[in-house]
């Protein structure tokens, strides 16, 4: 329970009615973000990863710290004009409007079996534009991980759905 129990709920973040659920106390603690972590890595013990990428940007803390324990490299996925070289880009849809994700042309060699991570998944339209891009550089997504789910949104069926095994530590209504 020290995980989800770690997770604090802001009420009305960032707009009236949303519940927002803050991972920065689970990083804050030690024991939380070590299990956290670890509890992540579980499903993948002895599996060949070759690299982790993550989500701006709270997955970048997670991603860092995967990437790390398990000795490769690291690829950021960032929303569009922050990557200052050239780009492969993805956009989806939001409730009101677009939004755009990117990738380093050239982070991943061919083939190579990359762990997609992220502190949370709503709809799964970030992730998804996540899995496209790796996609598109010719790499395999051999797994997505996150510390939380909000089932009531259909991400995780929506990443299942492209063939991708998701891991969830917690959930929240
Ligand atoms: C949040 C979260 C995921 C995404 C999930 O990031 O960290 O990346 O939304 O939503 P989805 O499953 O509906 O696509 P946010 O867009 O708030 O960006 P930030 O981490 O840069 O603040
Ligand atoms: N927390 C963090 N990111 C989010 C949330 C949330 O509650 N909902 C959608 N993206």
């Amino acid at each position: 329970m020290q995980i989800r129990d770690s997770i604090r709920t802001i009420p009305d973040f960032p707009k009236p009615g949303i519940q927002f659920r803050d991972v920065t106390t689970l990083f804050g603690d030690a024991q939380a973000f070590r299990m956290a972590i670890d509890n992540l890595l579980h499903p993948y013990a002895g599996a060949r990863i070759d690299k982790v990428a993550a989500l701006e940007a709270r997955g970048f803390i997670m991603g860092g710290a995967i990437a790390h324990q398990l000795s490769v490299g690291f690829v950021p996925i960032r929303k569009a004009g922050k990557l200052p070289g050239p780009c492969m880009s993805e956009s989806y849809s939001l409730e009101y409007g677009e939004a755009t994700m990117e990738l380093h042309e050239g982070a991943f060699k061919p083939g190579e079996r990359v762990l997609l991570v992220d502190d949370l998944i709503a709809t799964g339209g970030t992730c998804e534009a996540g899995i496209k891009l790796i996609r598109r550089a010719g790499a395999i997504v051999i797994g997505s991980a996150f510390i939380i789910d909000l089932p009531a949104l259909g991400g995780r069926e929506r990443i299942e759905a492209l063939d991708v095994p998701v891991h969830i530590l917690c959930e929240f209504e």
